[in-house]
């Protein structure tokens, strides 16, 4: 194998160790941050990451809690529970775990919550200075990929960045943050004409489209460093949108599933949280 790679898993945990001295620091100014997250639904997979939120937040020694609401919920209802939150001076952070139920608007949801309480960087105002290139609170999934690349020092400026997949939660805000670097961005998505053509021009390589082993060795330009935002389960196994394997003799940097990607997402939901403690 001969891609160096980039642990997320022990990033995250040299990160905890920083963040958790800052929450001392807080603490001693008589500031506890807390975070709060609403859950609505059972979605099995989100319970898991909502869990290892909870954890990660208790590791720090960042208060949290989980408010998790009926399938059935109403928009009305769910707007007053944000409100609640956006009135209690002792929550700092609040966050609506996604995908909400189909019958509820996540845009008018996100929307609701308080700007400034916005964690995930997903209010349409945050995401408007992200647009504008003057990022506020930046989403958790692509400012890790970013803290990532610079730790292993990836070069930015000019390099080709091809991101596959274009949702709200990491292709696009990712794309916008990758060309705020300097890098020439192609945004990639399910109706791209070959996309193995694209892929092969890319210095780096975001996959984030939820389809397991998507990205083979072929489709990826030798020394190119290669990121897995995919969390698939296949066969009771964790594996993510590329092919590790594979991939790994031919890129320069790659990141594993699990232990990649996922661990930076919640360490910079707990980095955003600490920055609305301190403005608050
Ligand atoms: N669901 C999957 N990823 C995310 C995320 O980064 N934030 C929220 N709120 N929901 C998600």
């Amino acid at each position: 194998m001969s891609a160096v790679i980039l642990s997320g898993k022990d990033m995250a945990a040299e990160l905890l160790e920083q963040q958790s001295a800052r929450v001392d620091t807080l603490r001693l100014n008589g500031i506890h941050p807390a975070l709060a997250v609403i859950m609505v639904g059972e979605d099995p997979a989100s319970a898991i990451y909502v869990r290892n939120k909870e954890r990660a937040c208790a590791k720090a020694g960042i208060a949290s809690q989980v408010i998790r609401l009926p399938e059935h919920t109403t928009q009305e209802e769910l707007h007053a529970r944000i409100e609640e939150l956006n009135e209690d001076p002792l929550v700092h952070g609040i966050l609506i775990q996604l995908p909400l139920p189909k019958h509820l608007n996540e845009t008018a949801a996100l929307t609701w919550v308080r700007a400034s309480k916005d964690v995930d960087g997903f209010h349409v105002i945050n995401a408007g200075h992200l647009l504008q290139g003057h990022p506020t609170v930046l989403p958790c999934t692509p400012q890790g990929i970013l803290y990532m690349l610079k730790k292993a020092h990836v070069p930015l400026e000019g390099a080709h960045a091809v991101v596959v997949g274009r949702s709200n939660i990491v292709g696009k805000p990712l794309a916008l943050l990758l060309l705020g670097e300097n890098c020439t961005v192609t945004l990639c998505h399910s109706r791209t004409r070959d996309l193995a053509s694209v892929t092969r021009q890319a210095d780096i390589l975001v996959a984030a489209v939820g389809r397991p082993r998507l990205i083979t060795a072929d489709m990826v330009k030798p020394g190119a460093a290669v990121i897995d935002v995919g969390i698939n389960r296949v066969d009771g196994k964790l594996c993510g949108d590329v092919d590790f394997d594979a991939v790994a003799e031919r890129a320069a940097y790659i990141t594993p599933v699990p232990g990649g990607v996922g661990p930076m997402t919640v360490a910079m939901l707990l980095e955003n949280t600490l920055e609305a403690a301190c403005r608050a």
